[in-house]
C-alpha cells in the first residue's frame, strides 16, 4: 500500500460502486444489524484461513487437487442436520473417489455455511402478473412470490450468521468425530445411491480402499494414529456479495494484524460483480483469505491479469482462484489464451472449472435446467484446455445436492425432461443430484490419471 492511500477499513468499500447489493428499504436497521453481527464472534479464523490458503497452493503447484461443491443457494427453510449430513456425504465420496482414483490429495471446501446471497439477472421478476422483486438468497429475502416476503429485511443477516454457526458446528463434528473416518468409506452410500450403477461402482471402489488400508496395516502401519485417516478438513466457501455482512464479520488477526473476512475460509468474487475498480474487488484486495473470481466468456486476458495484479500483487500461491465458467462449446477457444497471459506474467493461480453456470438452459416448458452432457463437456474442454497450455487443472467448482432431486437432465441413471417436475426443489439454479455427482467424480478421476500420458509444456 503506497502512504498515499487511505488507511484501509472494512467499511471503505461504501465509498465505491457495489453492484448487486440490495436496496433495504430503512438503511437504519440495515446498520444496526451489520453493528450486531460486528459484536458476535467470528464463524472461522485467520489460523484456518492461511492453512487453507497452504493446501491452495498445493494446488497451483500441480499436486492436488480442489473440490469445491455445494448448494447453489442454502437455505433458510430446509435446514437440519439431515440435509447438512447428506451434503456432507457426497463430498466425502466424490473426494474419496478422486483421491483414490486419481492419486492426488483433495482440497475439499464447501459452498456452505454461508452461501446464501445470489445475484440475480433482474431485479425484478413478473408472477402472475404481478411484478415483484427478485428473491436474492435467503439472507436478504423471502423465495415466497407475495411483495412481503421479497421485501429486503436485514433481519435476515443476523439468522444467516446462526444459521451459519450452526452448520459449521456440526461439520466440524461430523469431520472431526468419526464420521469423515476413511474406514466408514462404504456408510457415505445413500440408500437411493447403492442401488444405481454409480452406487454399485462405488462399492466396489469402497471395497478396494478397505483392502488396501489392510494392505498397509498387515505392512505393519499403524492406521490408528494416522490423524488423516480419520478427521478430515472441509473447509466453507460462499459467493462473497453482500458486502454488509462481510463488512460485519471483517476482524484483524491478533498475530499477524492483517485483516480477514470470518464469514468463512475462502470467499469468492461472482461474475458479475468481478468490476475491477468497483467495490467487491477492492474489498477482497484488502482481505487475506483464498479468494476465488469466477471468469465467465467475455473474460479478456488483459481482465484476467488486472485481476491477478490487483487480488494477488504479491503472487502468494494458493490466495488466488479463478474459477472459470464458459460453456460447453467455447471453453477450447476462450480459455487457452486467458492461461497463457497468466503464465506469461508469471502469475501464481489455481485454475478450476465450474461447468455449471454457462450451461444453463430453459426448457420448451420453461425450466431452467442443465445437461450432464454439457457438464461432462465443459469439463473435458477444460482438462484439454489447462494441459494444451502446460497449466495445471486445478479442480471443479459445482452444484449439488445430497437429495435424489430431478434438476439437471441426463447421467448415467438419465434424468428425462418429462422428469423435471418430479423433484425440482432448488431455490436458483439446478443442481447435480447425488448419482450425478458421483458419475461425475468418476469420470474427473478417470481423466486425471491419464494425465501422466499428456505432454506438459512446463514439464
Ligand atoms: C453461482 O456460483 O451461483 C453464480 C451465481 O455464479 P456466477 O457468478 O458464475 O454466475
Ligand atoms: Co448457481
Amino acid at each position: 500500500m503506497s502512504v498515499t492511500e487511505p488507511i484501509w477499513t472494512p467499511s471503505s468499500w461504501r465509498l465505491l460502486q457495489a453492484h448487486h447489493q440490495p436496496a433495504w428499504p430503512d438503511p437504519a436497521l440495515a446498520a444496526r444489524a451489520v453493528e450486531r453481527i460486528r459484536m458476535m464472534p467470528p464463524l472461522v479464523f485467520a489460523g484456518e484461513a492461511r492453512k487453507l490458503r497452504g493446501a491452495l497452493a498445493e494446488v497451483a503447484a500441480g499436486r492436488a487437487f480442489l473440490l469445491q461443491a455445494g448448494d447453489c443457494a442454502e437455505s433458510f427453510n430446509d435446514f437440519s442436520a439431515i440435509t447438512i449430513r447428506e451434503k456432507l456425504k457426497i463430498l466425502l465420496q466424490m473426494a474419496a473417489v478422486l483421491t483414490y482414483g486419481a492419486t492426488l490429495p483433495v482440497v475439499k471446501v464447501g459452498r456452505i455455511a454461508g452461501q446464501f446471497a445470489k445475484p440475480r439477472s433482474a431485479p425484478t421478476e413478473i408472477v402472475d402478473g404481478v411484478e415483484l422483486a427478485s428473491f436474492f438468497g435467503h439472507v436478504i429475502n423471502g423465495d415466497e412470490a407475495t411483495v412481503a416476503a421479497r421485501t429486503p429485511d436485514p433481519e435476515r443477516m443476523v439468522s444467516g450468521y446462526h444459521q451459519s454457526a450452526a452448520t459449521l458446528n456440526l461439520l466440524r463434528a461430523f469431520t472431526k468425530g468419526g464420521f469423515a473416518d476413511l474406514t466408514q468409506v462404504h456408510t457415505w452410500n445413500k440408500d437411493f445411491v447403492a442401488s444405481s450403477p454409480e452406487g454399485q461402482r462405488y462399492e466396489e471402489f469402497a471395497s478396494e480402499i478397505g483392502r488396501a488400508l489392510r494392505f498397509m496395516a498387515a505392512c505393519g502401519i499403524d492406521l490408528g494414529s494416522e490423524r488423516s485417516l480419520h478427521e478430515v478438513d472441509v473447509w466453507t466457501s460462499h459467493e462473497g456479495l453482500l458486502l454488509d455482512y462481510e463488512e460485519a464479520l471483517t476482524r484483524r488477526d491478533s498475530t499477524t494484524g492483517d485483516w480477514y473476512d470470518c464469514s468463512a475460509h475462502m470467499l469468492w468474487i461472482g461474475e458479475r460483480t468481478r468490476q475491477p475498480d468497483a467495490a467487491h474487488v477492492d474489498y477482497f484486495a484488502h482481505v487475506h483469505n483464498p479468494i476465488g473470481v469466477k471468469l465467465g466468456p467475455t473474460t479478456t486476458a488483459a481482465e484476467a491479469l488486472e485481476l491477478a495484479d490487483r487480488l494477488n500483487p504479491d503472487r502468494i500461491p494458493g490466495r488466488l482462484t479463478f474459477i472459470t465458467r464458459m460453456g460447453a462449446e467455447r471453453v477450447r477457444d476462450l480459455l487457452p489464451p486467458l492461461l497463457r497471459a497468466v503464465a506469461e506474467a508469471e502469475h501464481s493461480v489455481v485454475w478450476i472449472c465450474d461447468p455449471m453456470h454457462a450451461n444453463i438452459f430453459k426448457t420448451a416448458s420453461g425450466i431452467k435446467t442443465r445437461h450432464f452432457d454439457a457438464i461432462m463437456a465443459e469439463l473435458d474442454g477444460f482438462f484439454e484446455a489447462c494441459w494444451g497450455e502446460g497449466a495445471w487443472p486445478g479442480g471443479v467448482h459445482l452444484e449439488f445436492t445430497g437429495e435424489d432431486v430431478t434438476e439437471c437432465l441426463g447421467g448415467s441413471a438419465t434424468v428425462f425432461e418429462e422428469q423435471l417436475n418430479h423433484r425440482y426443489e432448488t431455490l436458483c439454479d439446478p443442481r447435480l443430484n447425488a448419482r450425478q455427482s458421483l458419475d461425475l467424480a468418476f469420470r474427473v478421476a478417470e481423466t486425471m490419471r491419464q494425465r501422466d500420458a499428456v505432454p506438459s509444456r512446463t514439464a
